[in-house]
């Protein structure tokens, strides 16, 4: 059984108990995706499986034989930043840097999801296709804790970046 981690085939883990953070931190050496609460709870450990958003504290690495995991690792394209990480800095979004990877990946889940249509708690029509306001943004990033207070600049570098990859009619003021 192998999974495919930023491009590369790795062999999962004999023990099915190790969870698909362990296997990013611990066996691949990966420590850009971090574990906060480790009980699914603050988002830190955020990684896109298939563009999918997931928090890998929460998945046993087994269950992802043959997918393709995404990490913060993954995402640059050699020295040139994603669009959503230099968006980060030019925004300040983030001081200790802790949540940031968590928060990038997230997002561009999140992104995905936007444009699948997918609504969200505050969104007032279901079947609507979907506004990122800055109400929205925060409702769908809520699941990624900051405890350095750099929401603000995270939902703006999200916005930005946002505005250039799905076109400024899809965001609202
Ligand atoms: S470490 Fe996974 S959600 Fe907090
Ligand atoms: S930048 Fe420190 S927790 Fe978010």
């Amino acid at each position: 059984m192998s999974i495919l981690i930023n491009g590369s085939a790795v062999a999962l883990p004999d023990d099915p108990r190790v969870s698909l953070l362990d296997l990013l931190r611990e066996g691949l050496h990966l420590a850009g995706t971090k574990k906060g609460c480790n009980q699914g709870a603050c988002g830190a450990c955020t990684v896109l499986v298939d563009g999918a958003r997931i928090v890998s504290c929460l998945a046993l690495a087994v269950q992802y034989d043959g997918r393709q995991v995404t990490t913060i690792e993954g995402l640059a394209d050699g020295d040139a930043l994603h669009p959503l990480q230099q968006a980060f800095i030019d925004h300040d979004g983030f001081q200790c840097g802790y949540c940031t990877p968590g928060q990038i990946c997230s997002a561009i889940g999140m992104a995905a999801e936007a444009k699948r249509g997918v609504p969200s708690h505050v969104s007032a029509d279901l079947t609507a296709d979907v506004t990122l306001t800055r109400e929205e943004l925060q409702e769908r990033m809520s699941g990624n804790l900051c405890r350095c207070g750099a929401h603000n600049g995270i939902i703006d570098a999200i916005r930005e970046t946002l505005t250039v990859e799905m076109g400024a009619a899809e965001l609202a003021a």
